[in-house]
């Protein structure tokens, strides 16, 4: 029987989404716990974005005390929060100047908008020429100029006419990317270090340098989106690092809420967010005290590193076993770090029926692309939790 208030949901809510038959009422650190009672295992983390777990009590505390004092003020004036979060986010991330959004989709669109302005202003390509390379298979997000660049029909089917300038080179084909960021109107290239959505594919070693080359030599952007794949989930604070890449711009997002609240930002050089002149671009939460309370202690607990460290361990042992105990219904085993995509043999059936088993199994999971099931378990999950969700992964399987 669905709970009451599922049902409610599905009555009065649009059927944009098809969730899991589980009803969330609370949850703490790594488990959440159904309207009964009944606990799981979240090995989703709300797709990257609870890193930190459910409820992380620094967190928590951070954003009480933040609601005491002052939660919105609109960038129509300045706040006490804004500020130092700036300072410690461009100084954590290494980079000079951040801009404050909601979502991710929205550093996305951002991110478009920064460079196409640099590209007329500074690289003074013609008016309305400005092309943005992307990858096949690219998620950024589900606004109607991003789903333009999408090749996923369910994203992009009948919510045309797209928005032109993109063009798309398949993911890990340093040839294709030579080619395309070669056309002298390009601006951008935006990539997804590991595509996470497409099913955690981690592209060829050296593409992601061979991508930082080929920008600089042509004078393009280097646009790493970092929402899914960055502030640790990949053992480094940044997937980007595990090549000594710098881009020009990282997009974050998800976890930089800490799972409370959505925060996200860009973070670029001078000349990339620079651009911007008043007017031209904000939001009226962008930059709120709250979210920016939240993202100062955020960023205050990836500098101890603990979190990438716990990743890095844990995620070895994550892959290791899936891939030495996985059965011969599984055809590839991908990930990095605390990040993994199971894909399936077709012939095995659906993955959303494995995730349907694995809830039953009191573990919360999900499927992406009919034969992919992706864990993401929170990085402060404790080895023993991990195992006993492998256990149970390994079971519905078989
Ligand atoms: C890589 C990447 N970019 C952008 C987004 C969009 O973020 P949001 O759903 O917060 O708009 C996502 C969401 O899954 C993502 O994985």
């Amino acid at each position: 029987m669905p709970h009451p208030t599922q049902v409610q949901a599905e009555q009065f809510g649009a059927h944009n989404y098809h969730p899991l038959e589980v009803v969330v009422h609370r949850a703490e650190g790594s488990w959440v716990y159904d309207t009964e009672g009944k606990g799981y295992l979240d090995l989703l983390s709300a797709y990257s974005a609870l890193n930190f777990g459910h409820r992380h009590p620094n967190l928590i505390a951070a954003a009480k005390a933040q609601l005491e004092l002052v939660t919105l003020t609109s960038r129509a004036f300045h706040n006490d929060q804004l500020g130092p979060f700036l300072a410690e986010l461009t100084d954590f991330v290494g980079l000079d100047l951040a801009l404050p959004m909601n979502t991710g989709a929205e550093a996305v669109e951002t991110a478009i908008k920064a460079a196409r302005a640099w590209g007329y202003r500074i690289k003074a390509v013609p008016a309305d020429q400005a092309v943005i390379v992307v990858c096949d298979g690219n998620f950024h997000g589900r606004t109607t100029t991003i789903v333009s660049f999408s090749d996923d029909p369910t994203a992009r089917d009948d919510f045309g006419p797209f928005t032109p300038g993109f063009v798309s080179v398949p993911f890990g084909d340093v040839a294709a990317l030579r080619v395309a960021l070669a056309q002298p109107n390009a601006v951008g290239f935006l990539v997804e270090p590991v595509q996470g959505e497409a099913g955690i594919v981690v592209p060829p070693v050296g593409y992601l340098k061979a991508a930082r080359q080929l920008c600089d030599e042509h004078n393009v952007l280097l646009i790493a989106d970092e929402i899914q794949s960055g502030l640790g989930r990949t053992g480094r604070t940044f997937a980007c690092e595990h090549e000594g890449v710098v881009p020009d711009a990282y997009l974050l997002g998800k976890a930089l809420g800490g799972g409370i609240y959505p925060v996200s930002a860009v973070v670029a050089r001078r000349e990339v967010l620079g651009v911007f002149r008043p007017g031209e671009h904000g939001s009226t939460f962008g930059g709120n005290p709250l979210g920016a309370a939240i993202g100062r202690e955020v960023i205050r607990m990836l500098r101890t590193g603990e979190y990438q460290q716990r990743s890095a361990e844990l995620g070895e042992h994550l892959l290791a076993r899936l891939r030495a105990e996985a059965p011969e219904t599984v055809r590839e085993v991908r990930g990095i770090g605390l990040w993994a995509g199971i894909e399936m043999y077709p012939e095995a059936g659906p993955a959303r029926q494995r995730c349907e088993a694995l809830l039953l199994e009191g573990v919360l999971a999900k499927d992406t692309h009919s034969t992919t099931i992706r864990l993401a378990p929170p990085l402060i999950i404790e080895l023993s939790e991990l195992d006993w969700a492998i256990d149970r992964v390994l079971k519905v399987l078989a």
